[in-house]
């Protein structure tokens, strides 16, 4: 059974889809068994609470630097024994420390379709604000591997949704959370516990 730990900034919906797939039997051999928050008053502690799930609080800004700040955040994750770490919506960037420390274990969810709308800057609603500016008609979601680059590591996971006339930031969010996000996180999740997940020059082999 592999541990793991859950990293959140906000409502955590993907969280609790997470949550809903280990208790439906979808993710077989892993166990969320911590969740870290950014930001004490984030939702989704409340759901990692009410799941009886042990919850952490490091924020970046009580830290003098960056590199203390990745080095108590990688201290965190190993006394935690984490053997996958997902990021769902997290929104501080991770340094290099924790990146190098679970190397091919940091799985992140991306709203929109990799390597489009993504890099610095491209989070939360701005991704979908910046879809709808573009007048892309295809958008979707992307579960990948965490590396140096900013939504740069081994796609893993990909699922494409529609754009339709009217529109906003809000309702698009929500449609790609719920055709696609809340779809291919925990079936990421769910075979990298089961180690069907292969990395090879910076690319995925996935045995579904
Ligand atoms: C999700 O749409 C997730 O893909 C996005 O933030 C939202 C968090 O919602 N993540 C990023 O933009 C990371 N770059 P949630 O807290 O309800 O899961």
């Amino acid at each position: 059974m592999k541990n793991i730990v859950v990293l959140v900034s906000g409502g955590g919906t993907n969280l609790k889809a997470l949550i809903d797939a280990q208790n439906n039997g979808e993710i077989k051999q892993g166990k969320i068994t911590c969740v870290v928050s950014s930001n004490p008053n984030a939702y989704a502690l409340e759901r990692a609470k009410n799941n009886s799930i042990d919850t952490e609080v490091i924020r970046k800004k009580d830290y003098e630097t960056f590199e203390e700040y990745d080095n108590a955040l990688t201290e965190l994750l190993k006394s935690k024994n984490a053997d996958l770490i997902v990021l769902a919506g997290f929104m501080t960037v991770l340094g290099k420390q924790v990146i190098n420390a679970f190397e091919n274990r940091i799985i992140n969810i991306h709203p929109a379709l990799i390597p489009s709308f993504c890099g610095q800057g491209f989070y939360g609603l701005y991704v979908h604000q910046a879809v709808l500016e573009k007048g892309v008609k295809i958008t979707g979601a992307t579960a990948h591997f965490v590396n140096e680059v900013c939504d740069g590591g081994p796609i893993i996971m990909q699922k494409a949704v529609e754009v339709k006339n009217g529109d906003t930031p809000e309702i698009l969010q929500k449609r790609v959370m719920e055709q696609a996000e809340w779809n291919i996180l925990p079936k990421s999740v769910a075979l990298f516990c089961e180690g069907k997940i292969k990395v090879e020059n910076n690319k995925t082999i996935v045995e579904e």
